[in-house]
């Protein structure tokens, strides 16, 4: 493949955001700042303060205060916040999807896709923040009542990645907000211009004074230091890499603060002797390539029953060398480049080490220029591979075959992380046995891409601890009061 033509659209730069740090509610320039970098060109776009130590401390006070007053605010008021936040974030769509093209490389017709999504975590927990009733227990003794309430757990720091700048976000503050936590987030250090956009849109929505701050820093070392070791703060999310989410699981364990982690996965798509293989196509490549293969639920290892992988592998070919690649920024593009070298040397060894093992290329299989590389597929790869043994994280679809269900079952389940996984059958009991017997927090049946903002969204084993999203994601950001009243 050539090198990819940069869209006209590259020329034009609207608003990056106030390119700042968001501490109470004014914006600070620091004197120490770093630099976002287009991720396609390579080129710095705009400058952000640089938070360390003191600016986390300034924030954990501004935060601590908000939440007296935010906790108190009734939750029809909350709400009402909420849906505005809402609807400005609705407003920015192409904006958003902008900032996103540039800071990580995300197509924009991709990002206005993400920004509908992150939009409806905040309208699902504008309508949630109204339903935050108690309980009332029965007793055995006749003189005593018992109720159930639920309280904000209290200040929260949330930690968000690159490979969603504004999903991520959403997905934890808004049930955060909407519960009566105040938040103060720190962006991944590739992506915070998006996270600031959102920030300000949420100043716009009347969103007061320290409920969400913005705290971009070039090493996220000195600002999680200093907010997991403060016993007011807490609760921790984190969305990110298993290695890092077991650090913050031991040293959140001092303050003993509340946690939810969204780690690695390595997910499995199975399709069965029986399944509709046009849908599968079609439902594989969008679940693979979304984010040109960088999310944590993207199909990273395709198992084919041995009688239909043949034909799989002939469509699945047809589908992958079709996909346009390009600049970011072109509203056709469907793969933009990776989000870094890391990334790509990534893909490359992985790729590399699959040919050495014996994997054949089909489609694909190099650099294109730049962190782009080429949509792949591999055939001939099996375990012991790096590719079929560790998340990719990039645009290469390996497919082995398989003789039976339980062999196919086996091979997912034998891994240490457990996110998402996807099995391709029309045999309803075959459904339920497969999708029972996958050890995942979340599994799509004959659907690549089951990830809404309603429904809970989390992993077992190494893939973490807690949900997001639907009432699971609000239950995280509350801790449970039972009072005990014995009648006069
Ligand atoms: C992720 O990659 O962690 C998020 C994917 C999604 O929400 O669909």
């Amino acid at each position: 493949m050539t090198a990819i033509a940069p869209a006209p659209s590259r020329a034009t730069l609207p608003s990056l955001g106030p390119g700042l740090a968001l501490i109470g509610d004014s914006w600070q320039a620091l004197p120490g700042t770093f630099p976002v970098h287009d991720a396609t060109t390579g080129e710095p776009v705009a400058e952000v303060s640089n938070c360390r130590e003191q600016e986390a401390r300034l924030a954990a006070d501004h935060a601590v205060a908000a939440f007296a007053v935010w906790r108190a605010t009734s939750a029809w008021e909350r709400s009402a916040i909420l849906r505005r936040w809402f609807d400005r974030i609705v407003a920015h769509e192409g904006e958003l999807a902008h900032l996103m093209a540039r800071e990580m490389g995300k197509p924009v017709t991709e990002g206005r896709g993400e920004v509908k999504y992150a939009a409806g975590f905040v309208e699902f927990y504008a309508e949630e923040a109204k339903r935050l009733g108690g309980e009332t227990v029965p007793s055995q003794f006749p003189g005593k009542r018992l109720l159930v309430n639920h309280k904000p757990v209290g200040p929260v720091y949330a930690i968000t990645p690159w490979n969603f700048p504004a999903a991520m976000v959403t997905r934890k503050v808004a049930p955060a907000l909407a519960a009566g936590c105040t938040v103060i987030l720190k962006p991944a250090e590739a992506t915070p211009l998006t996270a600031l956009r959102l920030a300000e849109l949420w100043l716009e929505a009347g969103g007061p004074a320290g409920t969400l701050q913005v705290l971009p820093c070039a090493d996220p070392v000195p600002v999680s230091r200093v907010l997991i070791a403060d016993p007011r703060i807490r609760k921790l999310t984190f969305t990110g890499s298993t290695e890092v989410g077991m650090r913050l699981y031991a040293q959140a364990a001092t303050t003993m603060k509340r946690l939810s982690l969204e780690l690695g996965g390595h997910a499995p798509f199975i399709i069965c002797a029986d399944a509709d293989i046009d849908a599968a196509v079609t439902q594989v490549a969008a679940s693979k390539f979304r984010n040109a293969g960088q999310t944590c639920v993207c199909a990273n290892r395709i198992y084919v029953h041995e009688s239909r992988c043949e034909e799989f592998v002939e469509r699945f070919a047809t589908t992958v060398r079709a996909l346009r690649v390009g600049d970011p920024l072109d509203p056709s593009t469907q793969i933009g480049p990776l989000v870094n070298s890391e990334g790509l040397d990534k893909v490359i060894d992985h790729v590399r080490d699959a040919r050495a093992g014996g994997a054949e290329v089909v489609v694909g299989g190099g650099v294109i220029s730049g962190n782009y590389f080429e949509p792949t597929l591999l055939t001939g790869t099996r375990t012991g591979m790096k590719i079929m043994d560790e998340e990719t994280f990039g645009p290469v679809a390996p497919v082995m075959s398989f003789t039976s269900d339980d062999e196919a079952l086996r091979l997912a389940n034998a891994v240490p992380v457990g996110l998402a996984a996807y099995v391709w059958t029309r045999d309803l009991g075959r459904a339920f046995r497969m999708s029972e017997a996958l050890e995942y927090g979340i599994v799509g049946v004959n659907d690549g891409l089951p990830a809404t903002p309603q429904a809970p969204f989390g992993g077992v084993k190494n893939s973490g601890i807690g949900r997001e999203g639907g009432r699971w994601g609000i239950e995280e950001y509350l801790d449970v009061q039972y009072i005990s009243i014995q009648l006069p």
